[in-house]
């Protein structure tokens, strides 16, 4: 029995900030953030849309895709760091009884960018094992409330949305995912953290007046351990399979920074018309952004039933995780 990505949905928030819209609120221009980034704009939900809003409008759209009644699925899980409460209830469980989905295993994975493809390991797990049979899988951000809107160095880079697959079990190997690697190596933390509101700096006067809610990063020292992470994790999964990179037809990586995506393209020899870009409108958007970006791949119809995917995230923690997955959909 193998795991089939069998059908995928995104939804975005309607608000769009644009670079222009930060020259106004910080010291920074439109040019500096396009060269740095390749960030044009992104999507902000509204005061009163919380993740699972998100997430659960995603969720719809993959449900109805994947041809499936929700009754069938048999477990719910959903990737974020931005989720609707600290502690409990999770998200998953807030989407489920949003989308009408009661009695089955729900629950929240932390894993910050690279959640998604975490998440996608589970549900693999759990289907070639026999334990489950649809898996509803959720990466979903409102990471617009844990941004710091003075920080010129972080505030540009993110936005909010959320994408939603529905993973199947088949006995046909040719729309099954084949392989996934996720990682971690938590002697980065430092360098990609929200230090406020858990036990380390609890809730109080004094973390909020020194906004430790927010996220905190070294731009830098990311970016530089993000390329060589990347490009490590595909030669090693592609190494593994003894797939070439020219037997990959379409390349998803996480999109965090177009500067990121081009350097491991470079290096990797991967052609720019077999990749996808979205960072250039919605910025990064945390464990939402690959199903975003293999959603958008869909709707543009350049994914068809049995095409090689390649996924590759890298994310805080640091966590970092690549699969190959031919895509089940339709
Ligand atoms: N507008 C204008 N100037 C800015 C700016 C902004 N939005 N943000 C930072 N700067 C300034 C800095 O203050 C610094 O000025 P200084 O030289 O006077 O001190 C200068 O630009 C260079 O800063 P630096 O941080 O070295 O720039 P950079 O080329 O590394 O770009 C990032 C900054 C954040 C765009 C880049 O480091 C990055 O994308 N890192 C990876 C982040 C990431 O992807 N994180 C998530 C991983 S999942």
């Amino acid at each position: 029995m193998y795991a089939s990505l069998k059908s995928i949905g995104s939804y975005v928030p309607e608000k769009i900030m644009t670079n222009h819209d930060f020259e106004k609120i910080i010291d920074t221009s439109d040019e500096w953030i396009q060269k740095r980034t390749g960030i044009a704009e992104r999507r902000i939900a509204a005061e009163d849309q919380t993740t699972s809003d998100l997430g659960a409008l995603a969720a719809k759209k993959a449900i109805e895709r994947a041809d499936i009644d929700k009754s069938e699925i048999d477990m719910v899980i959903c990737a974020t760091l931005s989720p609707d409460y600290l502690c409990m209830p999770s998200t998953a469980c807030v989407i489920c009884e949003k989308i009408g989905i009661s009695n089955v295993m729900a629950f929240d994975v932390s894993a910050a960018c690279s959640g998604f493809v975490y998440i996608l390991q589970i549900a693999k797990s759990f289907i070639e094992s026999g334990t489950k049979k649809n898996i509803l899988l959720i990466g979903a951000e409102k990471i617009s409330t844990l941004v710091d809107y003075t920080d010129r160095g972080t505030c540009i880079l993110f936005g909010d949305g959320a994408g939603a697959a529905i993973i199947s079990a088949t006995e046909d190997k040719n729309e099954a995912i084949l392989d996934i690697h996720a990682s971690a190596d938590g002697t980065y933390a430092d360098l990609l953290i929200t230090p406020g509101c858990g036990t380390k700096n609890p809730c109080s006067h004094d973390m909020v007046d020194n906004k430790l809610q927010y996220i905190k990063m070294s731009g830098n020292e990311v970016f530089k351990v993000a390329v060589k992470t990347l490009t490590q994790d595909v030669v090693d999964i592609l190494e593994n399979n003894q797939i070439q990179s020219s037997d990959i037809d379409i390349f998803i990586p996480h999109q965090a920074n177009l500067r990121i995506i081009e350097a491991v393209r470079a290096k990797l020899n991967f052609p720019k018309e077999k990749t996808v870009f979205t960072v250039g409108k919605y910025g990064n958007t945390s464990a939402a952004s690959i199903p975003m970006a293999i959603n958008d791949a869909y709707e543009e119809g350049r994914l068809k039933h049995g095409d090689l995917m390649l996924l590759d995230t890298f994310g805080g923690g640091f966590t970092w995780a690549s699969a190959l997955v031919r895509f089940g959909g339709k």
